[in-house]
């Protein structure tokens, strides 16, 4: 599957493929750059895994590849690890002919994407996402970040790439972990956007935690589709896009309360999600059988996990830094029905009901 992602000026439209074997695309693409210096971003673990592949299909059309190699995890997409990617691309004599690839999950790609906007003015970019969340979320629409000890993807560009290679068979090393958080992302999708996504992800949420071909390609396509849709028409994150932030303002709260450690992106999004569904209850939008429907997936993938413990008032001071305020409340993407998100200024109270709920 191809799909074209609609820029607006600035922003270059771009290309999508979604295909088991579509890494080997790569070689065709940067034959259309022949000069210019191919560098992959990547992290210590997917280096091990997936880097020698990729190398290897570099070699087969005639081009070098350098490696930059990251550590692993939330707490390096920092301005430390920015820092030494940039320095490291001047050592290369890295020029704007350069592409870089990043090969990694969320945290490469967010962290790589803003290297390539901000390096140079700009070098040109492709992702090829190597995990669920990157595959279905984070390798499309441009978005480029990294975080403050205060809060997340606080520094950050709009900043689109070239081409975007996704891989399903990449998956196949992905920790159950690891797969389960890109499965609230694809939830959410489902929640905001349509119904039927949805419906499939709860009908075979076993088939695709246990990565059969025919359910989870169908997600990752399915997914990818909504996603593309919504950036198209607004790429900049000015009015539409807001509705993929559904879980992600308590979400991003619990990840920075916790120091980018023990907690994942996806299991905070589950946790902010919940809420979410019950303000959307509080606030009179959705029903009880709407939001038990909606939350069914998310306790069943969030399993035995606790809340975390983290003080309330901390998570509200951090809400407020990271989105719109208004009167003293924040804005929420809430629920009316499944597909059908509405946006809504909750106040502190509010929240801190919510949370009670959820916590039990
Ligand atoms: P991640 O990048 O930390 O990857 C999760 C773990 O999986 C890491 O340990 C990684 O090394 C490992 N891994 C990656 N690919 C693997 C593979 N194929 N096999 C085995 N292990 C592999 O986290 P993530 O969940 O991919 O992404 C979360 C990040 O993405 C967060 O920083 C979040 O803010 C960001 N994000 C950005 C957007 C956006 O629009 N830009 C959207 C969603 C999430
Ligand atoms: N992940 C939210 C967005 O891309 O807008």
């Amino acid at each position: 599957m191809k799909i074209k992602v609609d820029g607006k000026p600035p922003a270059p439209s771009y290309t999508v493929t979604v295909r088991r074997g579509a890494l080997s695309d790569i070689g065709r693409i940067v034959g259309q750059r022949p000069t210019g210096k191919l560098i992959v971003l990547t992290n210590t673990t997917v280096q091990k895994l997936w880097f020698g592949r990729l190398r290897r299909i570099l070699a087969a059309a005639g081009r070098k590849s350098t490696p930059i190699v990251i550590n692993d995890g939330e707490r390096y997409k920092t301005r430390q690890t920015y820092q030494k990617i940039i320095a490291r691309l001047i050592d290369l004599g890295a020029d704007r002919q350069s592409i870089l690839i990043t090969l990694g999950g969320g945290v490469v790609g967010d962290l790589g994407g803003f290297v390539a906007a901000t390096y140079l003015r700009g070098i040109d970019l492709v992702h090829i996402p190597t995990t669920l969340v990157a595959q279905i979320d984070s390798s499309i629409g441009g978005k480029t970040a990294i975080d403050l000890p205060r809060a997340k993807n606080m520094l950050g560009s709009f900043y689109n790439p070239r081409q975007v290679l996704i891989d399903p068979e990449l998956l196949s090393t992905l920790p159950d972990e690891a797969l389960s958080d890109g499965l609230f992302e694809a939830i959410k999708t489902g929640l905001v956007c349509n119904k039927n996504l949805f419906a499939y992800i709860v009908d075979h949420l076993d088939e695709i935690r246990q990565q059969r071909p025919s359910a989870l390609d169908r997600v990752v396509r399915g997914t990818v589709h909504e996603k593309a849709k919504v950036v198209s028409v607004d790429p900049f994150d000015r009015n539409r896009r807001a509705i993929l932030n559904f879980g992600h303002t308590l979400g991003h709260a619990l990840e920075t309360a916790a120091g980018y450690r023990k907690i994942s992106h996806g299991v905070a999004v589950g946790w902010g999600m919940l809420a979410a569904l019950e303000l959307s209850h509080l606030l009179g939008y959705g029903e009880r059988r709407v939001v038990e429907r909606a939350a069914e997936p998310i306790r069943d993938l969030l399993e035995r996990k606790r809340f975390p413990q983290t003080e309330v008032d901390q998570l509200w001071q951090t809400i407020k830094l990271d989105k719109k305020v208004q009167g003293g409340k924040v804005r929420f993407v809430l629920l009316k029905a499944i597909g059908r998100p509405v946006i809504d200024f909750v106040d502190r109270r509010t929240v801190f009901k919510a949370l009670e709920r959820i916590r039990k």
